[in-house]
């Protein structure tokens, strides 16, 4: 890559170092996207061609999006963050004393951010999960095990199964792909459940709208994921797991190989796990990319090289699930709870959190947000804390209209409903559901008769077409809402759309045509005036 305006002289001759500095810049996939790699590149390449020398680690991202890309320099073995960086500002960093690595000059430059981990994006949350994400160069092992990685399965090895179940069940721990079942009573099935070969299946296919949380963990910290499914395998007899993961994610998919291949080779996978005389071996499979294939049962199939299409329960997968043997299927945040909670015991974890939501969430904070990212905390923070005071409000400016959690079947709430504390029972006593911790904002030009009709074309589009309230409502879903927006009928319509959505609700086989009425109705409650204001124009 050429810089031309890098140039050997720009370097005074009085920051030529002493010592190596150290560089941190992320690889994630978000930072990448916004130019990390260009900026590492433009550093190294003045590195070079001023005999500095100079120490860059690519590492996973800390979650402060709208920083990236984020430019760490280590002073003192302390790491301060100046973002975000782009390659125009190479030479003014050079300037300010960047490769002498010192804090007191770099300190008045405009993208000076201070010691990152007094961050206060940082400082508020709890990481558990997300510890080492944006610190470590993610396929380090040596890095992992220095910041507590495979303590946990240390621990397991010293447990019987069953001590490794109830661990995991006395942590609380609960699904975060969505559906928020506990993951201890899962495992207890598959682990008292008869088979020669059980499977552990990772549900990466991340499909809700405004979610990285997966992502982020699998590129940032990907040894994290294989501890998990590696106790998960040794607590309920399995030997065999699949991470099914969609082709969207390129660079997750490179770090999760090499990963698996960098822990095969220290023993931490294959037939002697850790010298444990026990096998668990892990494989890669990408699936298109189809939303529906996030689904157990859909995914179960097109892991098997089927069309992805819900598959009925019972039975479950726990006694019936890939190949029609007893399988685990766990998100990628659930099993990346897990060698925290082997590690430091269920309590520690159960101790964070409220009412029957333990532990904590990485929360993913996207849409029209100004500080956008990932941010973990403890169960309990309410809605408007996340978006007002943590998230800083809307990136346009505007007042919040809604913000919708849960992914695309997820429903809106407007600000009288700010109040409702991050909580499985909180939210679906209000209508809603946190599923995967997506939180998108948007503004008062939202306009949410657009976002109803949005929700039936989605799962229109979507559907896998097995059962007809979904297949055939979401369609007729979308014509009546345009309907309505036209200005023909309006209560009528709007009667039609209600029943329809409680037929969906009640006769879908699975929650893409089940929950799409959460979306529906919730906009249809709390914004009616966008509804009525759409057919007025219309009229008009
Ligand atoms: C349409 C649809 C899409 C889903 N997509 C995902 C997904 O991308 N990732 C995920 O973990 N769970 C997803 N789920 C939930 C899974 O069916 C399942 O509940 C989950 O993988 C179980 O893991 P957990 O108990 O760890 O949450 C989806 C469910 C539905 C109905
Ligand atoms: S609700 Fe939709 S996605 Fe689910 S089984 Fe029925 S048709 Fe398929």
């Amino acid at each position: 890559m050429t810089i031309p305006f890098l140039k050997r002289s720009r370097i005074p001759a009085d920051e030529q170092p002493r010592r190596t500095v150290q560089l941190f810049i992320s690889k994630d996939a978000a930072a990448v996207g916004v130019g990390a790699h260009a900026v590492a590149a433009a550093f190294a390449h003045a590195a070079a061609a001023s005999a500095i020398s100079l120490q860059i680690t690519r590492t996973g991202s800390r979650g402060l999006m709208w920083l990236e890309p984020l430019l760490e320099v280590e002073v003192a073995g302390v790491r301060h963050g100046l973002g975000p960086i782009a390659v125009e500002d190479v030479p003014g960093l050079l300037d300010a004393g960047l490769l002498g690595a010192d804090a007191g000059k770099l300190a008045n430059h405009a993208k000076w951010l201070g010691p990152i981990d007094k961050h206060p994006y940082l400082t508020r949350q709890t990481r558990l999960t997300f510890v080492r994400c944006g610190i470590t160069d993610p396929l380090s092992l040596d890095a992992y095990r220095a910041l507590g990685g495979y303590k946990g399965l240390e621990r397991t090895l010293s447990l019987t199964s069953a001590g490794i179940v109830d661990e995991v069940n006395n942590s609380g721990l609960r699904g975060r792909g969505g559906g928020g079942f506990p993951t201890g009573i899962k495992w207890k099935a598959v682990h008292d459940a008869a088979g020669e070969q059980k499977y552990i299946v990772c549900n990466a296919d991340e499909g809700d709208s405004g979610t990285f949380a997966d992502r982020m963990l699998m590129e940032g910290d990907p040894f994290l994921l294989i501890e998990g499914m590696t106790i998960a395998g040794l607590a309920v007899g399995a030997t065999k797991g699949f991470v099914y993961l969609r082709s969207e994610y390129p660079h997750a998919i490179a770090a999760l190989k090499s990963a698996i291949a960098v822990a095969r080779k220290a023993g931490l996978l294959g037939p002697d796990v850790a010298g444990s005389k026990r096998a668990f071996d892990l494989d890669l499979r990408i699936g298109a990319g189809a939303y529906v294939c996030g689904e157990e049962m859909a995914l179960l199939e097109s892991l098997e090289g089927k069309r992805g299409i819900v598959r009925a329960k019972p039975p479950l997968p726990a006694h019936k699930g890939l190949f029609g043997r007893p399988t685990v299927i766990n998100n990628v945040l659930s099993f990346a709870a897990v060698p925290f909670i082997l590690a430091e015991g269920a309590k520690a974890y159960a101790d964070y959190g409220m009412g029957r939501s333990r532990g904590t969430m990485p929360i993913q904070l996207a849409g029209n947000i100004k500080h956008g990212g990932l941010f973990e905390t403890a169960f309990g923070v309410t809605l408007g804390e996340l978006v007002d005071n943590i998230g800083g409000g809307t990136a346009s400016g505007r007042p919040i209209k809604a913000v919708q959690v849960g992914g695309p079947l997820g429903a809106y709430f407007p600000r009288a409903l700010f109040d409702t504390p991050f909580d499985y029972e909180a939210f679906v006593g209000r209508d809603g559901l946190i599923g995967h911790g997506g939180v998108v904002v948007f503004d008062d030009t939202a306009d949410m008769a657009r976002q109803a009709r949005f929700a039936f074309e989605f799962c229109a589009i979507e559907s896998c077409g097995k059962c007809t309230p979904c297949r055939i409502g979401s369609t007729r879903g979308a014509e009546t809402i345009g309907k309505i927006m036209a200005g023909e009928g309006p209560d009528d319509h709007l009667a039609l759309v209600a029943d329809l959505c409680n037929t969906m609700k009640f006769g879908s086989l699975c929650a893409l045509g089940g929950f799409t009425p959460y979306p529906v109705m919730s906009a249809l409650t709390h914004f009616p005036e966008d509804f009525r204001r759409t057919c007025l124009e219309a009229a008009e």
